[in-house]
């Protein structure tokens, strides 16, 4: 029997009351009512956030031992950056440019997970951001669609591995479908406008690449897109995703996000709101409280549902069941996970793609790397520095904090028995207003005003009696991620006059910066030599720093986003559209240039690249063919270290606006001193194409494209391709 023949049997045995429970999940948390007696009656199909097998275990005998049918539950959890061991948060992964890298990484963290008994993955979140006001942008791969194509990919198939219910993976659910990251001011969950042709050309290409790696499972979106909030969306979920992508999993949506239709005044009450929610094709879902498609029986009944709809949602959350291969093995091996979530080459791994992950944004007269016990006395000054929390990043829940290596421990640990190494915070960073969501870690206590004084007094007098200061700023991570959008993009709290006065004791300083978003630092950049970028860099993110900071290892991360100079640029990214004059030199504005701090791909390194002028095998691209670019990079400087090649192309003239440049390849590429590579990249009708609004398809316009390679977005190095 087939998957779909199984199910099919199964479902033809079942009341509506059971099919009903088939398509709703449940958060069990200590927080809210206990759901035993739901799963033991068949009324709970699917639990979120069960990290423990004990648990999972508990729960799954409740489902097939006491429910009627005996149907296990799926589980799922928000595993984004890992879950025992945590990587650099999506946005550091995505400064990696290394989609391989990235890839092994979701592949340990669905091995963590699967052993821990979940059986599903909330991720990747693939939502395109070009706004770092909002929270968000930390949880996806930035403002790019094709980087954000290669990483959805990457996660899905380390995720998930080849095909679902391969041993040790997940299922992948990429979110949220679809625009989530147009919101507009930055600000969480606002309704978001958007043109069909941004809709193609930019917030579907990551789910397109992430729904031909496999991935088993979409959730559908919170806000409302084009007046109809997104999970009440036939058009985008039925007509889009299924209808044109071919999407053949299951949907869920966010979390309440069936009930939120009534708080957002589009349905009437709870009950219109399951009907429209599983119309529109969300097969499951998600709630917080009780579940709107508990109603759907009695919607069934009153004829407002078709029966048949509701069978094809069950139908697509049970054949992902029979895939996983739960009715042969409901439960877990408890023993074996804590073996897996002890696996010391996840946390090698951990630390590989933190120093992966690093971005030196900035670095005059080579001030990085510092040579190990060139100063007696180190001091770490700052909020960051010895945070655990904020060295892990949003959307942790199980971590091993005692293992976790902040940025001080990491220096401490590098320069154990060569220089003293002393730490303080300085400041304490908090939110000036609470999420909503402290029921999932409250949080930390504020300091008095005595305490205050003091701890900022001990940072001066540490400062004061160094040789050497690495400064760690930036936002804690209840700052970066959900319901944590910023109005501005200063440095939060009294950290800039940290700031001040730890560069008034004219001691060397460098500066480490913890983020989920570029922050303005523009006015910081001439008053300290050298920035480095490290994200959340997760469980071994202060070993990697202290490498990085020491020369053991070479930065070589990108940026996945353009930097701003400051909040009133924003948003911008760097593949806008030509005006009718040349913008390119900065004239928008009359108080500041319109060119950012840091363009989308800038990232210096310890060493140099030449990249030799690139060659095209032919000028003309053939109709059905292909050309090939290539160049040759060379290592010109006396360390090893990374280049990450990259390639933009722009169409001249077309039947529709194009943007100025469009990353089309890239390749990271590792050189020892004087080693050189040839980097190719191929150029075929699908690169140059796009989705034309006027002519409702994708397209390939002919005539002369412009192509550059170089290592960011401001890549000088120009070819001509004509398009036959
Ligand atoms: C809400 C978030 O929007 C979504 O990304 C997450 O997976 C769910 N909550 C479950 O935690």
């Amino acid at each position: 029997m087939t998957a779909v023949e199984q199910a099919r049997a199964l479902i033809a045995r079942m009341t509506l009351a059971e099919k009903a429970g088939q398509v709703s999940q449940a958060f069990a948390v200590p927080f809210l009512p206990p759901v035993d007696q739901a799963v033991a009656e068949g009324r709970l199909g699917s639990l979120l956030f069960v990290p423990d097998p004990a648990r999972i275990n508990q729960y799954q005998r409740l489902a097939v031992e006491q429910s009627r049918l005996g149907i296990p539950l799926l589980f799922g959890f928000d595993v984004i950056h890992g879950l025992r061991t945590i990587f650099p948060v999506p946005l550091g992964l995505a400064a990696s440019f290394d989609p391989g890298l990235v890839e092994q990484a979701q592949a340990a963290a669905a091995a963590e997970a699967r052993a821990s008994g979940i059986h599903w993955a909330f991720a990747p979140m693939v939502d395109i951001a070009r706004d770092p006001r909002w929270g968000r942008i930390v949880e996806g791969a930035g403002e790019d669609p094709h980087l954000g194509s290669e990483m959805a990919a990457a996660q899905v198939r380390g995720l998930q591995g080849a095909a679902i219910g391969t041993p040790g993976r997940v299922i992948a659910g990429p979110k949220h479908f679809l625009g989530y990251g147009a919101a507009p001011g930055g600000r969480d969950y606002e309704p978001v406008s958007l043109s069909d042709a941004e809709i193609r050309n930019v917030y579907l290409p990551p789910f397109e690449a992430a729904i031909r790696a496999g991935a088993g499972n979409i959730m559908s979106a919170y806000m409302d897109i084009n007046q109809q909030p997104a999970v009440a969306s036939k058009s985008l979920l039925d007509d889009l995703l299924r209808g044109e992508l071919g999407f053949d999993g299951f949907v869920v949506s966010d979390a309440n996000g069936v009930q939120n239709q009534v708080a957002q005044h589009f349905a009437a009450d709870e009950a219109e709101a399951a009907a429209r929610a599983l119309l529109a094709g969300n097969d499951m879902e998600m709630a917080l409280g009780p579940n709107a498609f508990a109603r759907l029986p009695e919607l069934v009944e009153q004829g407002r549902v078709p029966e048949a709809v509701l069978d094809r949602a069950v139908e697509r959350v049970l054949v992902a069941k029979i895939r996983m291969g739960l009715f042969d093995h409901p439960y877990v091996d408890e023993g074996e996970a804590a073996r897996v979530l002890a696996e010391p080459a996840h946390r090698q791994l951990a630390q590989q793609a933190a120093e992966r992950s690093l971005v030196l944004l900035h670095n005059r007269e080579g001030a990085l790397p510092l040579t190990p016990g060139a100063a007696r006395r180190v001091a770490v000054i700052g909020p960051l520095a010895d945070s655990v929390a904020d060295t892990l990043g949003p959307w942790v829940f199980v971590p091993d904090k005692a293992e976790t290596v902040t940025v001080a421990r990491g220096i401490a640990e590098r320069l154990a028995g060569v220089a003293e190494v002393t730490v303080e915070p300085g400041v304490q960073l908090r939110r000036a207003i609470a999420s909503g969501l402290e029921a999932f870690g409250p949080p930390q206590r504020a300091w008095t005003d005595a305490e205050a004084e003091a701890r900022f007094a001990a940072a001066v007098t540490a400062a004061r009696a160094a040789d050497q200061i690495v400064l760690v700023l930036g936002e804690a991570q209840s700052q970066s991620g959900e319901r944590a959008s910023a109005s501005d993009l200063k440095l939060p709290g009294e950290q800039l006059a940290l700031l001040d006065a730890v560069l008034a004791t004219a001691k060397p300083v460098v500066l480490v910066l913890l983020a989920g978003r570029p922050l303005d630092i523009g006015a910081i950049l001439p008053r300290v030599p050298a920035v480095l970028m490290a994200w959340y860099p997760g469980t071994r993110g202060g070993t990697a720093v202290a490498r990085a900071l020491f020369g053991d290892v070479n930065p070589g991360g990108k940026l996945p986003v353009t930097w701003p100079r400051s909040v009133g640029q924003v948003p911008i990214h760097y593949a806008r559209s030509h005006t009718h004059t040349p913008d390119r030199a900065g004239s928008l504005y009359h108080d500041a240039p319109s060119t950012p701090l840091f363009s989308f791909g800038h990232g210096l390194s310890y060493t140099s690249f030449r990249l030799d002028p690139p060659v095209l095998d032919q000028p003309v691209l053939a109709p059905g063919g292909a050309v090939t670019v290539s160049t040759r990079v060379t290592n010109i400087g006396t360390l090893t270290g990374d280049e990450v090649v990259q390639l933009y192309v722009h169409q001249r003239a077309g039947r529709a606006m194009r943007p100025a440049r469009e990353l089309k390849a890239f390749q990271r590429v590792t050189l020892a001193p004087g080693e050189s590579r040839e980097v190719r990249f191929c150029i075929d009708g699908e690169t140059l194409s796009y989705w034309n609004a006027s002519e409702r398809r994708t397209l390939l316009d002919p005539g002369r494209f412009d192509l550059w390679i170089g290592t960011s977005a401001e890549a000088e190095l120009h070819l001509e391709l004509t398009v036959a």
